[in-house]
C-alpha cells in the first residue's frame, strides 16, 4: 500500500508550507496516492490563522485552494509522520533540536533535496516581506519539489 505521511514545515505556517501540503495533495492525488500530508511552523504566533492573502491568491491562480489553519510543530508529529520537510536551513536547525531520538531526527530533511539538479537555489526563500514576484518564485519552487516527491516516490 503506498501510503505516506508527509509534514512540510515553515517558520509561520502562512506562507511556504501551507502551499506546498497543498500542491503535493493536488499532485499525490492525480497520481492516485493515499497520502496524508500536512503542514506547521516552528513558530507559533500565527495559530489558528489561514494563509495570508498573498500566498492565498498567488496559488488560487494555479488552481490551489488553501484551507489549511496554521499551527505549530507538535511533539507527536515526529511520530506521526514518516517525512519531515523544512523549506529552510533555520526550520531544518529548529526541527532537529526539537526531535525527540535519532529515529526522529532522520526523518528530517530540507526540500531543497527534491529540486531539480540545474537549480542553484538551497531553500525556499521567505516571501512574507517580498513582493508578488518572492510568492510566484516560492510556487515554483514548491511546484518542481512536489513533483519530484511525487515522482520518485522516496
Ligand atoms: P512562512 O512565512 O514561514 O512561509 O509562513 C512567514 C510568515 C510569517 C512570518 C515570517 C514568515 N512572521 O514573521 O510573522
Amino acid at each position: 500500500m503506498d501510503t505516506k505521511k508527509i509534514l512540510f514545515v515553515c517558520l509561520g505556517n502562512i506562507c511556504r508550507s501551507p502551499a506546498a501540503e497543498e500542491i503535493l495533495r493536488t499532485m499525490a492525488a492525480k497520481e492516485g496516492k493515499n497520502w496524508f500530508i500536512d503542514s506547521a511552523g516552528t513558530y507559533s504566533g500565527h495559530k489558528g490563522q489561514l494563509p495570508d492573502r498573498r500566498m492565498y491568491a498567488a496559488a488560487k491562480k494555479r488552481g490551489y485552494d488553501l484551507t489549511h489553519r496554521a499551527r505549530p510543530v507538535v511533539m507527536s508529529d515526529f511520530l506521526d509522520f514518516d517525512m519531515i520537510a523544512a523549506m529552510d536551513d533555520d526550520n531544518y536547525e529548529t526541527l532537529r533540536m526539537l526531535a525527540p531520538d535519532i529515529e526522529s531526527e532522520k526523518k528530517i530533511i530540507r526540500i531543497r533535496e527534491f529540486f531539480n539538479p540545474e537549480r542553484d537555489e538551497t531553500y525556499v526563500p521567505d516571501p512574507y516581506y517580498s513582493g508578488n514576484e518572492g510568492f510566484e518564485y516560492v510556487l515554483d519552487l514548491l511546484e518542481e519539489a512536489c513533483e519530484n516527491i511525487v515522482r520518485k516516490r522516496f
